[in-house]
């Protein structure tokens, strides 16, 4: 694999991809994104962890910079906080955990976090980002970036001066969410504005926001020049994402087998609490197979590994039986898998 070009620099990190699984609170754990780094995501962003718990040595929170070897050298730790001496504490202490990047959450637009001034809460002090930034790279050996969105409101869109601040400050990327804080998973993405920081800065910019198929990865590539293309919620029960498949390209039998690969990954690293753990990927990897309500609606509650394996081939056997009446793709209903999805955010980040 190395024996290609990188696409782009983190600064001394090789980045050699151009697709790259976004942070998700409660998705880009462990198991998934070593499926998703086999499939071509290029580098291995955590779920944002907070400074606060790192600091107090909370385990869940450490447990969650977990990484493989395999994920070197492009292994992402996200942080969040306010507090600037806590940013700075924090990340001092997690690099001796080995990241090859710390990553500062300035987008989360959730009232718990970006209210108490974090997440996309920094975006509303710009002087605090420079303080912040001007800090964190000099205390830590390892390049730092920020994921950020456009600003914090329509009458704030200060994602320029944000940006300039950021690569005056040190920063080695930046990873671009097309939306405001006030919009969370509203309106579209503006990919403009992702333009607009690629054109505004030296450094790689990642533009994130809306790519939902193989074709709006070549669309958001040349319509911003970006470096990187990050994808978050369309890579959930979808990691053929990243081998530039669509969906639909991807047989019964792949998704099938994919689902119980991933369903053993997490056994193998939550423990029976994996299976609980691992429905909500389930559902994803659902949508868009042939006649799944029910099936859907039984994996979501049964709580029995062996159960659940029943569940799964006696569908697939019916499936290969013909006994499913049409084995034509179902289209996913776009509304049902964004109301999923940002249920799912309003409990997390973003
Ligand atoms: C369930 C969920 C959890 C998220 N958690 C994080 C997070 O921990 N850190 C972060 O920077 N962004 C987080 N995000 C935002 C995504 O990284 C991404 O910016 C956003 O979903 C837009 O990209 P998409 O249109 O490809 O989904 C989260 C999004 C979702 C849906």
């Amino acid at each position: 694999m190395n024996a290609r070009q990188p696409s782009f620099y983190v600064r001394n990190v090789p980045v050699y991809g151009d697709l790259i699984l976004a942070p998700m609170d409660g998705f880009s754990d462990l198991p998934f994104r070593l499926i998703c780094r086999e499939y071509g995501s290029a580098m291995s962003y955590t779920e944002f962890t907070s400074c606060d718990a790192i600091l107090r040595g909370a385990r869940p929170a450490l447990r969650q910079l977990d990484y493989h070897p395999a994920e070197k050298p492009q292994v992402v730790f996200q942080i969040f906080d306010s507090d600037e001496d806590r940013i700075v504490a924090a990340a001092q202490k997690i690099e001796r955990l080995g990241p090859d990047i710390i990553d500062l959450n300035m987008g989360c637009w959730v009232s718990s976090v970006s209210g108490r001034g974090a997440g996309a809460g920094l975006l509303r002090d710009p002087q605090k980002v420079a303080r912040i930034f001007s800090r964190l790279s000099k205390a830590v050996k390892v390049p730092v970036t920020a994921k950020i969105r456009l600003g914090w409101d329509a009458r704030s869109r200060n994602y320029l001066e944000i940006a300039r601040i950021l690569e005056d400050n040190g920063a080695a990327l930046i990873a671009v969410h097309g939306r405001t804080r006030d919009q969370g998973y509203k309106g579209v993405a503006d990919w403009d504005a992702i333009a607009e920081v690629k054109q505004a800065v030296r450094i790689p910019v990642i533009g994130n926001g809306d790519v939902k198929t193989v074709a709006d990865i070549a669309r958001i590539k040349a319509h911003t020049g970006c470096d990187g293309v990050m994808i978050g919620r369309a890579a959930i029960g979808n990691p053929w994402i990243f081998q530039r498949k669509d969906r639909h390209e991807v047989s019964v039998e792949d998704v099938i087998a994919l689902l119980k690969r991933h369903l053993q990954a997490m056994l193998d690293y939550y423990g029976a609490y994996g299976l609980v753990l691992f429905r909500k990927h389930a559902v994803k990897y659902m949508y868009g197979l042939p006649h799944v309500a029910a099936l859907r609606a039984q994996l979501v509650t049964c709580d029995s590994v062996s159960e659940f394996h029943d569940l799964v081939d006696a569908f697939y056997e019916r499936y290969k039986r013909g006994q499913l009446p049409d084995a034509a793709y179902l289209e996913e209903p776009a509304e049902e898998a964004i109301e999923w999805s940002c249920d799912r955010a309003a409990l997390a980040c973003a």
